[in-house]
């Protein structure tokens, strides 16, 4: 993988006055993602799948090539089981709302969720829906206390593919076939998987998987829900208007079938063309190549690390366990003091806090971490100079 070049792409990296590590909050985008926007705002800014006119059938056309390549990234069988969101978060939220979910179901999930794929399911609580965490280790999931938790009463096991916080990526095959054993549907957030490594939603047999387009390289405002095809025709849309519907009259509607059911009023049209065209990017790259590389900046961040004793690392104690992240704290300060310091002395760009995993940091009395982030444009010398940056840091801080 040629990274030198890759960097090249990336508008702000040329600029060369900053060290970015905050991928998995949101990634950088390559100008072939903008020069896709662009070109749709400055030569045929219309709606898509409504007016019949030139312009118009150009964003249809457009919207139907990027949900194939987004259904290449994820495996998807067809393109019509990939559904645009707004984002992972409105995806999780119209699975947990779209199923039928009542008094006396179960939904399990990790005990180490994002937000969004905790609260969604803790609000169905007021419909008399429980939920089960199964523990997890230093971010590792325990299979054994998972199996232990599910009985009949669990419809849903609803897990984060690999953590924002430690890294670490479930074993989902093996998940997906023990809640299948149980008669329980599974959801996966894929949020920091996709576009990391290689990922095939039929290969895993996943029920519903959710993707977030600004992390893989992609425009904001865009998300990806994939369903099977026999699951999404019962699920309920969580909002129902505008190119949803087949025919209405003053009493009745019948809606379209997917993905259209679940897509109501004008879309982001130029933000999906974007994502289409990072996934194309991504894939070109290689989904493997991209795994490996991470895992080799994420070695080579932990061998640096090691020799600053005052930092702690959260997670695995093997990088390559831990995709392109790496969690840590630095001893006697707080993340957010860290990563104000980090940007002011070097430039070096860090994410810090509780990572929307409130749940995990605060019944383990942490009150946040540093998060450092990888992606396809980073290198080795972003390694050194974040492992400077805290040399520094810690020395003029902390001794
Ligand atoms: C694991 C995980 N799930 C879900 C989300 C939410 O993604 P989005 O911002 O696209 O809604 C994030 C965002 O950081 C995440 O890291």
């Amino acid at each position: 993988m040629d990274v030198r070049r890759i960097r090249e792409d990336f508008p702000i990296l040329r600029k060369g006055d900053i060290v970015y590590m905050d991928s998995a909050c949101q990634s950088l985008k390559p100008d072939c993602v903008m020069a896709a926007m662009d070109l749709y705002h400055n030569e045929f800014p219309a709606c898509g799948g409504r007016s019949v006119h030139r312009l118009a059938n150009r964003v249809s056309i457009a919207v139907d090539e990027a949900r194939e390549r987004l259904a290449s990234l994820i495996g998807a069988g067809s393109p019509e089981n990939v559904i645009f969101t707004k984002n992972c978060t409105e995806a999780l939220n119209t699975i947990a709302n779209g199923l039928d979910l009542g008094e006396g179901d179960k939904v399990v999930t990790t005990d180490i969720e994002h937000n969004s794929n905790h609260v969604p399911w803790l609000r169905l609580k007021e419909k008399g829906v429980e939920r089960g965490f199964a523990p997890t280790v230093d971010g590792i999931l325990d299979l054994d206390a998972f199996q232990e938790m599910l009985d009949r009463s669990v419809k849903v096991v609803s897990m984060v593919h690999t953590s924002n916080v430690t890294g670490t990526t479930i074993p989902a095959k093996e998940v997906v076939r023990m809640a299948h054993d149980n008669g329980s549907l599974v959801v996966l957030d894929g949020a920091q998987h996709v576009g990391h490594t290689f990922t095939d939603v039929t290969d895993l047999d996943v029920d519903f998987y959710t993707v977030s387009v600004q992390k893989i390289l992609g425009p904001t405002g865009v998300g990806l829900l994939y369903g099977k095809e026999c699951l999404l025709k019962d699920l309920q849309p969580l909002s129902v208007g505008g190119g949803t519907v087949g025919l209405a009259d003053y009493e009745s509607v019948d809606l379209l079938p997917p993905p259209e059911r679940f897509e109501a009023g004008l879309l982001n049209y130029s933000g999906i063309i974007g994502a289409g065209v990072a996934a194309e990017y991504l894939m070109e790259i290689g989904l493997d190549k991209v795994k490996d590389h991470e895992t080799s900046l994420n070695r080579g961040l932990k061998k640096r690390l090691s020799s600053i004793p005052e930092i702690e690392i959260l997670g695995p104690d093997d990088a390559g366990l831990r995709a392109g992240i790496t969690s840590f704290n630095v001893k006697t300060m707080g993340s957010h003091d860290a990563a104000m310091i980090l940007d002011d002395m070097a430039g070096v760009l860090v994410r810090s806090g509780m990572h929307c995993c409130h749940p995990w940091f605060q019944s383990r009395g942490i009150p946040g971490c540093v998060r450092a982030s990888m992606h396809v444009y980073n290198d080795h010398e972003d390694i050194s100079k974040l492992g400077d940056a805290l040399d520094d840091m810690v020395s003029t801080f902390c001794r």
